[in-house]
């Protein structure tokens, strides 16, 4: 069976918990596209190089999640060489057999805007900083709050503003806004969106 869920939203809005729920409910494969970025980011050198040469160990590095990565990841990304180089692979991680949820930023709109599931997964940017906030330590973390904001803040309009595929929901994709949701209830709703859409194809 062919069938992809398209999970795009900005930063922190709660994408990789919903993508990975939804992965284990259904046995799905699981693309968190947003690391290939940030393994480019983190390399160093030429970032087209590194999107070409990228492997499994540039993937499997620890230290993908920080804040430097992030933006490092955005910077990289608005490089349509760079967003060339890892087409491909997502293209054929979303159509390969037994079923696939990529979360990213294009997944509905550019990677697979066949797909049969196209979630946009949103939050306020201040409820979305204090996810990360807490995600990085809270009052442990190395960063205070307002710094994580404007981090967010940043990267999202990088995102939005760039040429090449920037974040934007596709037509047909239904817009979760998180920001008053616990993680178990965003999870539902999306859980029932993928189970109606099987249903519905029989
Ligand atoms: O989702 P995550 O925060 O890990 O993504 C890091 C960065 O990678 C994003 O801010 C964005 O610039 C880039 N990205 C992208 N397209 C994707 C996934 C991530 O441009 N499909």
């Amino acid at each position: 069976m062919i069938f992809t869920v398209a999970i795009d939203g900005p930063a922190a809005a709660g994408k990789g918990t919903i993508s990975r729920a939804v992965a284990a409910e259904f046995g799905f494969a699981h693309l968190d596209t947003g690391a290939l970025y940030r393994a480019v980011g983190v390399k160093g050198g030429d970032p087209v190089t590194a999107a070409r040469g990228l492997e499994p160990t540039d993937l499997a590095r620890d230290d993908l999640r920080t804040l430097e990565a992030g933006q490092a990841a955005s910077r990289v990304a608005a490089i349509p060489e760079v967003r060339a180089a890892l087409l491909e692979f997502q293209k054929r991680f979303a159509r390969r057999e037994g079923g696939a949820v990529l979360d990213g930023r294009d997944i509905g709109t550019v990677i697979c805007p066949e797909a049969e599931v196209k979630l946009f997964v949103t939050a306020s940017a201040a409820v979305r900083a204090r996810r990360r906030w807490l995600e990085l330590g809270g009052e442990a973390a190395a960063q205070p709050y307002a710094a994580v904001l404007a981090e967010v803040e940043e990267r999202d309009a990088r995102d939005r503003n760039r040429a090449d595929a920037p974040l934007r929901p596709a037509e047909d994709a239904v817009v979760l806004d998180t920001s008053d949701l616990d993680s178990a209830a965003a999870v539902a709703q999306a859980v029932a969106l993928v189970a109606a859409a099987l249903a519905a194809r029989g």
